[in-house]
């Protein structure tokens, strides 16, 4: 052992896994970097959009205002194993195939908080996989794209050619598609 690092003991996801670690690493980066557990990501990094969200002994935590060396002994899970599952079941049940799967955070942040009428409170990170969807295209990539917590819903509708009766808020996020054709028909009216 040196200074700067120390070794822990802990499991990830059911895994045994011992490992030196930098003493200031956060828990997200030591999962990201050392174990290539990618799922959770590095967002604002104030504890606020919760992209970072693991649990630890079976609570919630944010990763990026944890240590790793916090997280001796302890039993982390990530988000990792979760899809893991999801996927698991959809082959099973062999559905993988015609399912979209999206994910994302219930809100965003404004600062260190979420104001309820601060626009940024709305804006989320959204992921989005399956069947049609353009692999490896990062929406952050595009400056006139924000993704709010409402165009999950209006992606949803859009997706499943469901059309609310009257206008919605939020939009369809239609850059995720490979062919934009696929579901010209079924578009829903919206405020976008
Ligand atoms: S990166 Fe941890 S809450 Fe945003």
């Amino acid at each position: 052992m040196n200074d700067r690092t120390l070794e822990i003991s802990l499991t990830v996801n059911g895994a045994r896994v011992q490992e030196r670690v930098e003493a200031r690493k956060t828990l997200v980066d030591f999962l990201r970097e050392d174990l290539a557990l990618t799922g959770s990501h590095v967002g604002c990094e104030h504890g606020v959009c919760g992209a970072c969200t693991v649990r630890v002994n079976g609570e919630i935590v944010r990763g990026c205002l944890m240590l790793a060396v916090q997280c001796d002994g302890a039993a982390v899970e990530t988000i990792d194993r979760s899809i893991g599952v999801l996927l698991d079941t959809l082959l099973e049940q062999k559905l993988a195939g015609s399912t979209v799967i999206i994910m994302s955070a219930d809100h965003g942040g404004a600062g260190r908080s979420h104001g309820p009428n601060d626009p940024r409170s709305r804006h989320i990170p959204w992921i989005c996989t399956g069947p049609g969807i353009r692999k490896g295209y990062d929406l952050t990539r595009d400056p006139t794209l924000t993704v709010n917590t409402e165009d999950t819903f209006a992606t949803a509708c859009w997706f499943l050619g469901i059309r609310p009766p009257g206008k919605i808020d939020g939009k369809p996020i239609e850059q995720v598609l490979d062919d934009r054709e696929l579901l010209r028909d079924a578009k829903v009216t919206t405020t976008k």
